[in-house]
């Protein structure tokens, strides 16, 4: 290939990962589906741990499009707003008792104390779309790493249709939730789980900062 369509290649994939950031505010315009099509698209590329789940027929990997204000929505929201709750009070009867826990929890305790007053899970339910992937589970385990994958290449779709994009990394914690796998249509503890909010951003944020590749990387010999 000629260099200078590798140079432009790389401008554009440098100048998408440089701008690729965590949107947490959109505004109530909804984006159109076929946008949304093509995040999926994306993420159906992305990697997946064949020798774990190769072997199924069923295909592994599925989304569901959950829009804002659909009787949808409207069933997921106090469920996984339960799940913060059940979380925050399991994670505080095990830190009366790990000191250790309580000092690394720290931050993320806040974070749920945040979203408990405000009694509603950020992503769910203020953005156009929740969407949830779901990974069936296989052997060895490996659907959290894939969904990852999956979900890193949606979000970099995202940003290339200058959409936002959030993670709502508590989906996770919904795959064994009857109630809310029944609102996807899928058996309770056969998939994991990973959800993200896409929407158009309602703030403006400056590219990622972060640390010179130096400091943080040794060559070993
Ligand atoms: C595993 C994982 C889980 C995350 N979960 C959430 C989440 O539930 N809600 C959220 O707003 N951001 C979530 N984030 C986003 C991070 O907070 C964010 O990537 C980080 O603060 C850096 O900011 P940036 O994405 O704008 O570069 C998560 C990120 C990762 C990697």
């Amino acid at each position: 290939m000629c260099y200078d369509v590798v140079e432009q290649k790389n401008v554009y994939l440098d100048q998408i990962l440089a701008d690729r950031r965590s949107y947490r505010m959109f505004t109530a315009a909804i984006p159109q589906e076929d946008q949304i099509r093509r995040i999926l698209h994306a993420g159906l590329l992305a990697p997946y741990a064949a020798a774990s789940v190769g072997g199924s027929k069923d295909y592994f990997r599925r989304f569901f499009v959950i829009k804002k204000g659909t009787q949808s929505m409207d069933a997921a929201i106090p469920l996984v707003m339960e799940q913060v709750n059940v979380m925050a009070q399991g994670l505080q009867k095990e830190m009366e008792t790990n000191p250790t826990l309580r000092k690394k929890a720290v931050m993320f305790v806040q974070r749920m104390e945040m979203i408990r007053k405000a009694g509603r899970v950020p992503g769910v339910g203020n953005a156009p779309y929740f969407i949830v992937v779901a990974e069936r589970k296989g052997f060895p385990p490996a659907e959290l790493q894939s969904l990852a994958h999956c979900l890193e290449n949606m979000w970099l779709k995202a940003t290339a249709l200058e959409l936002g994009f959030q993670l709502v990394s508590i989906t996770s914690r919904m795959s064994d939730n009857k109630e809310f796998c029944k609102i996807l249509g899928i058996l309770a503890g056969e998939w994991e789980l990973m959800g993200c909010a896409v929407g158009f951003p309602a703030d403006e944020l400056s590219p990622s900062i972060r640390p010179p590749v130096e400091d943080v990387t040794r060559w070993l010999e």
